[in-house]
């Protein structure tokens, strides 16, 4: 029985995609190396550091870890500039109003993002009032794949993972959410993905699949 929902943030609840392909862009730019939307997939529910091993190793090009640290630390500081444009405009009506049904319903929302940004972007957007825990890219170790950032969020919710779906555009999110043990939605870039457990469009579609 579903009791709790944990939604990932970035590219399920808000399409923060192309601030990060951005401000990678500016990135490897400097470093003079390729980068497209294609590598920007890859980087979906993948950590700050991670996500630069993936475009270097897809460069070829080696830099040491401390350059590292400072690459990742600018390419946020060119992040954050841009989510200074984001607000509650930017998200979709049916993100809003699928949150407000299943409140209604009695379902424990929580966020489930590798993000270290996650607090900062729900409050720009106002979504933060809708969730009663939020597990992000701050009190984890090991970014999705791995099963920890869901795992918070049901303890957070005093939740077992059985009694969890998750909602994630990511791979790495979905194999994250059936490694913890929980129902997998996927949505977007993830919607066909074969390893979820479901599939949806558009994000009041999951009001079907809670129905079964
Ligand atoms: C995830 C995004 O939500 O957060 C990834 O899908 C991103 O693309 C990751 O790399 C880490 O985000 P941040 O904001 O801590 O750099
Ligand atoms: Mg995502």
């Amino acid at each position: 029985k579903v009791n709790a929902i944990i939604f990932d943030l970035d590219g399920v609840l808000v399409s923060t995609d192309h601030f990060h392909y951005k401000a990678w862009k500016k990135i490897t730019d400097q470093l003079l190396i390729p980068f497209d939307e294609e590598v920007n997939n890859l980087l979906r529910g993948v950590s700050r550091l991670e996500s630069l091993d993936i475009i270097l190793d897809h460069s070829g090009l080696e830099v040491s870890d401390s350059e590292k640290k400072m690459l990742a630390e600018e390419k946020n500081q060119y992040y954050v500039e841009f989510l200074q444009e984001l607000n509650e405009t930017n998200i979709d009506s049916d993100v809003t109003s699928t949150l407000e049904i299943l409140i209604e319903k009695n379902y424990k929302l929580a966020i489930g993002s590798s993000s270290r940004n996650a607090k900062f972007i729900l409050e720009r957007t106002k979504l933060k009032q809708y969730f009663d825990a939020v597990s992000d890219g701050n009190n984890i170790l090991n970014s999705k794949p791995h099963p920890e950032v869901f795992l918070k969020a049901a303890s957070y919710l005093m939740e077992s993972p059985e009694n969890c779906l998750v909602v994630e555009d990511a791979y790495s999110g979905i194999e994250a959410g059936n490694e913890a043990g929980m129902i997998t939605v996927g949505i977007g870039y993830a919607a066909d993905a074969d390893s979820a457990q479901f599939s949806i469009k558009k994000l009041s579609d999951i009001l079907e699949v809670l129905k079964n």
